[in-house]
Formats: C-alpha cells, structure tokens, sequence
C-alpha cells in the first residue's frame, strides 16, 4: 500500500511508522509523500532526510474545501492508498474525507470517546480520571468519532502534569500507530459498521 501523511509538527508519530516499515515490522506500505500546512513542521525535514517526497501547502487565502482540493490531488497524484493523520492540526472538510472514504487513519492522545478535540491530556487531568492513552481510529466527518482500532492504555499520576502524562501516552502512540498500520497493511481490519474487527491475534 502507498501511505500518505499529514502533520503541522513533530513528526514523532511519523517518523516511529516509518522506522516500523524500515525495520521490516510494517511490510506491505511505504510512505510515498508527506504534507504539511506548517512551513517549519519538523516531521517536513524528517522525511526529506529520509528521501520522500515532502512539502509544506500553503493554506494562506484559500477556503478549507479549495485546500483540501489541492492536498487530495496532490495524495492521488501519488497514488495513495491510505491516508496517515500524524498530528495534522487542521479539521479535515468532508470533501476530504469523502475522497477517501474509510481510507484515513489518525491517532488522538486519549482514550476516545473521551476527550476529543484539543489538549485531550489536559482535559484527562482537569476529569481527575486515573487511565488514559491513545487511539487510533478512522476519519469520519465527525472529530474525533471513527471507528476505533486499537488504543493503548496508561496510569495517571498525582504527580502528573501535562507534559509528565503527554510524553508516557506519546511512547505508547509509538507502539499502536505502526501497530495498526501493519494490521491496515497485512488486510486484517474490517470495519463492520462503527466497529473494527481484527483477524488474528495481534498482542
Ligand atoms: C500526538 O500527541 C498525537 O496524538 C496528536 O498530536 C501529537 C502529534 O505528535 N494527534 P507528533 O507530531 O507525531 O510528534
């Protein structure tokens, strides 16, 4: 499969796919270009040192569908088959989405459906509540809301703050993200209507 990644930043949940594909554990998808609407995204660099194809789109004056027009031909343009949200801090319109129906995956730092939206570890914080984690699950219209396929849980401190609790989810959204995109990869998801199957142990 040909894989196409979004992000604003880092990079980080980017660059652990794509060592899982470099290291064998990911086998059937390459990640064929990387878009950013952040001209200092990191993640930008990253792929470049690594020899794909990257580059920052301007989003400066355009409405959201016209932006998104431009990403879609641009991600068809190569091909791509799935498309990877790796920290990509723009609402996606739904002529995005429709362009690739049930074909995108994102990763939230929260145990969904809990905390959507912004700063998740922080609103797991303010619930008081004593687990949190990650999700992976595909883009539907609505924030946050696809169908899940795989989270990871972790322990929530007293001693936590935002940072402290952010970084012991984001080691975790190293091991799920490549997870589910090698799940995606070997053809072991199915959705049956807001749910995932997966064929085969995978633990
Ligand atoms: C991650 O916490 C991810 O869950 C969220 O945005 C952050 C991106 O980090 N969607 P990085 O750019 O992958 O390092």
């Amino acid at each position: 499969y040909r894989l196409g990644v979004l992000l604003s930043g880092r990079g980080s949940n980017f660059e652990s796919i794509l060592n899982a594909i470099k290291s064998g554990y990911i086998k059937n998808a390459e990640i064929v270009v990387v878009l950013s609407n952040k001209a200092d995204a990191r993640g930008l660099e990253k792929a470049k040192e690594s020899g794909i194809d990257a580059f920052f789109i301007n989003p400066n004056g355009l409405q959201r569908e016209e932006y998104d027009k431009k990403l879609v031909s641009l991600l068809k343009g190569y091909s791509v088959d799935y498309v990877i949200l790796a920290g990509y801090m723009r609402i996606l319109s739904d002529y995005f989405i429709e362009s690739f129906e049930n074909k995108i995956l994102n990763i939230h730092p929260a145990l969904l459906p809990s905390f959507k939206g912004l700063h998740a570890q922080r609103q797991a914080l303010e619930a008081g509540v004593r687990f949190a984690g990650a999700t992976v699950h595909f883009v539907t219209k609505e924030l946050d809301s696809g169908p899940i396929i795989v989270q990871s849980v972790v322990p929530v401190f007293d001693a936590d703050t935002e940072g402290s609790l952010s970084n012991r989810i984001l080691k975790t959204e190293h091991k799920i993200y490549p997870l589910a995109v090698k799940l995606l990869s070997e053809d072991r998801i199915k959705l049956k209507g807001n749910r995932v199957m997966i064929e085969g142990d995978f633990l």
